[in-house]
């Protein structure tokens, strides 16, 4: 197959501000994911089916029309910000939004004795943590103190949430601005950077022992303002200076409604790996875009203690009895949408590679089938020892 025009070299990819650390994101490995995509792409747009972190967006939305996807709302988030965003005059800088929040912050704050000492003893610290962690009881008389009642004391001390709060309340007032992406994706940043979690938001640790609380107390200090400012500063840098002319679109589909809807070219496909729900691991993303109050998960008459959502999204690529039919429809869709496809995934997933590669010569028979594979490091994204595991990532290539 002749391509119709190669994707540049990769200088571009390298120059997109990361934006959060995610859960199997393709970051590391974008020469290896171009390279396949180089092998089968045609001149038409990119449909980036699962984006996650939006790292494709980031690294071909200079060259090519690209339709980002995922079933979760901040991922559409973050592929703005990457392919949509632009610079307009009214654009408040960091200094002014942070005025704005902070007058909030002042107006809201509930007196708090958040002394987070070096020296303080592992019972003082829990004693304050429980505190703020009752706060989900209390009747909060403004209306955008989602983060302050549900999180204080998780991943998140009360400050910190506050904070939270302040600046998605001020990010509304720029929501038909082509810039409010950029606001929301440097609280994400904010977010990550101030959690005590291990990188996400499945469960937040306990201080159970003198270490644990030395390393929970880095975080619970850090300041949300100012990573805020960091990343803020930083995108508003990267974004043009005026509107994009590529018609880059960006949707919270089911990967079946959005090959329904995509217009053909190249797929990239890179759904889950494993049994882990994405909706799980990042429901204080998604929390904060929606901003819905939502419904806390209960278990035996108890809030879970990870506080999620009550309907979350259940992939059926992280199901066993389901991994197979996501792929048929995976493959099926594909055939409607008149597209070629890159498929990521690896020698430890759901399902093997070779009943992947079963699975799509059944329902693409006419097609070319074609694996390339690299010894990729996979992030478990753990604290732990075995923080990195060999892990094989594949490309199928289908022409
Ligand atoms: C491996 S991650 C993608 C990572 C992405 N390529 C990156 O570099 O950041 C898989 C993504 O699939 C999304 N997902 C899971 N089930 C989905 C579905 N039914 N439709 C659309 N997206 C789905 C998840 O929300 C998650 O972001």
């Amino acid at each position: 197959m002749t391509l119709a025009h190669k994707i540049e070299d990769y200088l571009i990819h390298n120059q997109y501000p990361s934006l959060i650390k995610y859960m199997g994101s393709k970051s590391k490995i974008m020469d290896f994911i171009l390279d396949g995509i180089n092998q089968v792409y045609d001149g038409r747009a990119v449909c980036d089916l699962f984006s996650g972190s939006g790292s494709l967006a980031g690294a071909l939305g200079q060259q090519c029309v690209v339709h980002s996807n995922d079933i979760q709302n901040y991922s559409r988030v973050l592929a703005d910000t990457y392919n949509k965003a632009y610079f307009e005059n009214d654009m408040p800088n960091a200094d002014e939004i942070i005025i704005q929040a902070e007058g909030l912050v002042l107006q809201h704050r509930i007196e708090f004795n958040l002394n987070y000492d070096k020296g303080i003893s592992l019972k003082s610290f829990n004693r304050i943590e429980n505190k703020q962690k009752k706060l989900i009881d209390h009747k909060f008389n403004y209306k955008w103190h989602l983060f302050s009642k549900n999180y204080s004391g998780t991943w998140w001390s009360y400050e910190q949430c506050l904070w939270i709060d302040a600046l998605r309340q001020v990010a509304e007032k720029y929501k038909n601005k082509p810039y409010y992406s950029v606001i929301l994706s440097s609280l994400m940043f904010g977010m990550a950077y101030a959690s005590q979690g291990t990188g996400h938001y499945a469960q937040y640790r306990d201080a159970k022992t003198q270490s644990s609380l030395k390393d929970i107390l880095l975080y619970r200090t850090r300041s949300i303002k100012g990573y805020f400012i960091r990343k803020y500063e930083e995108i508003t840098n990267y974004i043009p200076k005026s509107p994009i002319l590529m018609p880059h679109r960006s949707t919270s589909l089911d990967y079946r409604e959005c090959l329904e809807v995509f217009e053909g070219g190249t797929v990239y496909a890179d759904p889950p790996y494993c049994f882990v729900h994405y909706s799980r691991f990042y429901h204080a993303l998604e929390t904060l875009v929606l901003y819905d109050f939502p419904t806390l998960q209960i278990q035996r008459g108890n809030i879970v203690k990870g506080r999620y959502r009550e309907s979350r999204h259940q992939s059926p690529f992280c199901i066993k009895s389901q991994v197979q039919r996501a792929f048929i429809d995976l493959f099926e869709g594909m055939k409607t949408s008149n597209s070629n496809m890159v498929l990521s995934y690896c020698n430890t997933g759901m399902i093997t590679i070779d009943e992947l590669y079963k699975i799509c010569k059944a329902v693409l028979p006419n097609k070319t089938i074609e694996l390339l594979t690299t010894d990729h490091q996979h992030m478990t994204l753990g604290r732990r020892e075995d923080r990195q595991r060999d892990v094989k990532e594949c490309l199928l290539l289908i022409f």
